[in-house]
């Protein structure tokens, strides 16, 4: 249902954006195909696979909020040699054993509210003879022939290494043990294709994202393609290749097939979801962008079929400094964090930590950090302040009467600028931008609160048609910020709107109704209700956590260092890309309290430009907490983070010092946080 927009003041921004989308609805509907790796279910997953199938959902939700035909597949990757041993381990049919961990993954998805419209798994019988077909072809075409494998296999990557790719002895890619091995294989050409696949990359230079992983693909193409094996004899648990059963097809070979298989390939009928073909996006993690960067097209090339129009490696999330691994046992289980704080909550976090296409840190006490500060401070609370004004001085409806202010119009732009530019970056998957394209519209909606200060207005009779305008454009930023974050939290517009009022039950919001300025009805009538992000006591979880002895306190706290060691200028040079691999910035400290039972310790948070972090800092005994707020120091970033009696620490403050004092330096001027010190 539409409505009639009354009082509506169009920027000529929004006005071009109608004529924009009045010409596109006209035609058909897009498609728009996106993938996520399908996961091996040889263990429960973790905040790491709910990353990229977090993102993944956020982009299909917003392709369909712009009216995209979507379809958005997710699923696993159930055959080899990695799944029959753990299902082995457990004594364990390998089927038995995948069936009830696709059951937790399953459930893990509806709880993280992914809205995929197929879930694959390679056992199911539409996509083995989708396998075999394919096999087939290319093996009749001459690019795959048979041949002995020797060399050496890392289980847990499922990939083949010659001896000189190896590094000290181990899988150059995880580290680990890799086994030797020598048997009957067939082998696909890959070479053949090389040429063909560098003029494509080249040519296309949205292929592969972020565009600095592309080099990385670039030059492992142009060192010569081996053949790749894409069979094995020595184990059972995989697709039988057609014509030889001694044979099954090698896990990855099979793996990649699924992007054609759940859209039905090789059938012949008219609608079928072939159409969706060529994907927009491959959704990966950068460990297997090889794979899909280089072997897929290749198989792809082989098949005659167009590729993908982008494959987009994002970065690892990261715990105590290393990637979450299922193997290694450092993982963070989504489900459990997903009932102490919610769907919406633990999404958002997901995807506002991480930035575009860099490795991100996880921890806990960052994700409440985040949730207190822009959810339960910013946004929660400009709804419920908005509702309780409403409530206070209207009643519950804003008078139709209105007197606008020249302040308004800057507000209105602030909102059109939050839309241009969370679409720009939602279009380049570049989700903490987009986020913190939504966060500073929320900030400034705040901020204009503290500018018109309603509670004055509110005193005065014939300041009613202001007090009435800044209410009606505190709701109307407060509807375009829920638009802008609903492909991020699914439930918060439905939530709010029981206070809000804004949308009629069944009502289809539209992506492009948030580029409009004046849509909020007249008639809006608001209601209290009840907190939307309670905040979190941050204490308690500090108290959750293991207290560890300081190990390392030196790296952390520089003050110490200086006290034991004499400073000594030494004649070894470093050299200026030396230097340059320390990432100093200015920081500006945002918070500052003392550690608990910890008589050296500060615990600071620090804003470098866009991010937040926690510091923890040997300096208590030379500054109050209080004395830090406000102030700009050095950090180093890119230090490796530490714990410190229970508290991770992501970088240093760096200070001067002697036997008397010690000094943090600080930058004086009026440089922004986040720039660099060199
Ligand atoms: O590789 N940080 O499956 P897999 C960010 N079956 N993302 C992470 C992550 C982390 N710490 N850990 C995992 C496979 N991921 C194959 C894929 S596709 C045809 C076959 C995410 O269970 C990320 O997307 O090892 C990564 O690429 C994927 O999970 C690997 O999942
Ligand atoms: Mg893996």
């Amino acid at each position: 249902m539409r409505f009639v927009v009354k009082y509506t003041e169009y920027t000529l921004f929004s006005c071009l954006l109608l004529f924009i989308n009045g010409g596109t609805n006209m035609q058909e509907k897009k498609n728009y195909y996106i993938t996520t790796p399908i996961y091996y279910p040889s263990d429960n997953l973790h905040i790491g696979h709910a990353y990229t199938t977090v993102a993944a959902d956020c982009m299909a939700r917003f392709k369909r909020m712009q009216g995209c035909d979507v379809f958005y597949l997710t699923g696993t990757d159930e055959h080899g040699q990695k799944i029959e041993r753990a299902a082995r381990e457990k004594g364990m049919e390998p089927i038995v054993y995948v069936d009830g961990i696709v059951k937790n993954i399953r459930e893990l998805w509806q709880a993280l509210l992914i809205s995929n419209n197929d879930f694959i798994r390679t056992t199911q019988e539409r996509h083995e003879k989708v396998v075999q077909k394919i096999f087939q072809k290319v093996y009749e075409q001459g690019d795959i022939f048979k041949s002995e494998y020797q060399g050496w296999y890392c289980t847990p990557c499922e990939t083949f290494f010659t001896e000189r790719q190896l590094k000290d002895g181990k899988c150059p890619d995880c580290g680990r043990e890799v086994e030797v091995l020598k048997e009957e294989s067939y082998f696909f050409k890959m070479d053949k294709y090389a040429p063909r696949l560098l003029e494509y990359i080249e040519q296309h230079p949205h292929f592969i994202q972020p565009e600095s992983r592309k080099n990385e693909v670039l030059s492992f193409i142009k060192s010569g393609l081996d053949d790749l094996c894409v069979s094995r004899t020595s184990f059972r648990w995989g697709v039988p290749v057609p014509f030889d059963d001694k044979h099954v097809v090698y896990v990855w070979f099979d793996a990649l097939i699924n992007y054609l298989s759940a859209i039905g390939y090789g059938e012949e009928s008219q609608d079928s979801n072939f159409r969706y073909w060529p994907a927009d996006v491959h959704l990966i993690g950068k460990d297997i962008l090889r794979f899909h960067a280089i072997i897929w097209p290749i198989m792809l090339m082989a098949m005659d079929l167009p590729l993908p129009k982008q494959v987009f490696g994002h970065g690892w999330m990261l715990l105590d400094g290393s990637k979450m691994s299922k193997s290694k046992g450092n993982v963070i289980d989504p489900l459990i964090l997903v009932q102490k704080y919610g769907v919406d909550a633990v999404r958002y976090y997901l995807l506002k930590e991480m930035s575009f296409g860099q490795d991100g840190l996880y921890s806990e006490e960052m994700l409440a950090t985040r949730i207190n500060a822009d959810l339960a401070n910013d946004l929660g609370n400009l709804i419920s302040r908005t509702v309780a004004m409403i409530i206070k001085y209207f009643g519950g409806v804003i008078p139709e009467t209105r007197e606008a202010a020249a302040l308004d119009e800057e507000m209105q732009a602030s909102a059109g600028q939050a839309y241009a530019e969370a679409t720009e970056k939602l279009e380049k998957l570049d989700f903490s931008a987009y986020l913190i394209a939504t966060s500073r519209l929320v900030s400034r909606a705040n901020k204009y609160i503290d500018e018109t200060a309603p509670w004055l207005l509110a005193k005065n009779d014939g300041q009613q048609g202001r007090l009435a305008a800044v209410m009606y454009n505190l709701l109307e930023c407060i509807r375009i910020a829920l638009i802008l974050t609903a492909p991020t939290m699914p439930t918060l517009m439905e939530r709010a709107n029981k206070q809000l009022g804004l949308w009629v039950q069944g009502e289809e919001v539209k992506w492009e109704d948030a580029g409009i300025w004046g849509m909020t009805r007249a008639e809006t009538q608001v209601a209290k209700g009840e907190s939307l992000f309670p905040r979190i006591d941050i204490k308690t979880l500090r108290e959750d956590e293991p207290v560890e002895e300081i190990k390392e306190v030196k790296t952390s706290a520089p003050v110490e260092k200086a006290e034991t060691e004499k400073p000594e200028v030494k004649d070894e040079y470093i050299s200026i890309e030396d230097f340059a691999k320390i990432d100093l910035r200015v920081a500006e400290v945002i918070s500052c309290e003392k550690m608990e039972k910890a008589d050296k310790l500060l615990i600071l948070r620090v804003k470098l430009g866009e991010e937040e972090r926690t510091v923890v800092s040997g300096i208590a005994k030379h500054y109050a907490p209080e004395d830090l707020v406000g102030k700009k120091v050095v950090v180093v970033a890119n230090l490796k983070p530490t714990k410190l009696r229970g508290v991770m620490s992501y970088g240093m403050i760096l200070a001067a010092s002697d036997d008397q004092y010690v000094d943090a330096l600080t930058v004086t001027k009026d440089i922004a946080s986040g720039n660099r010190v060199k």
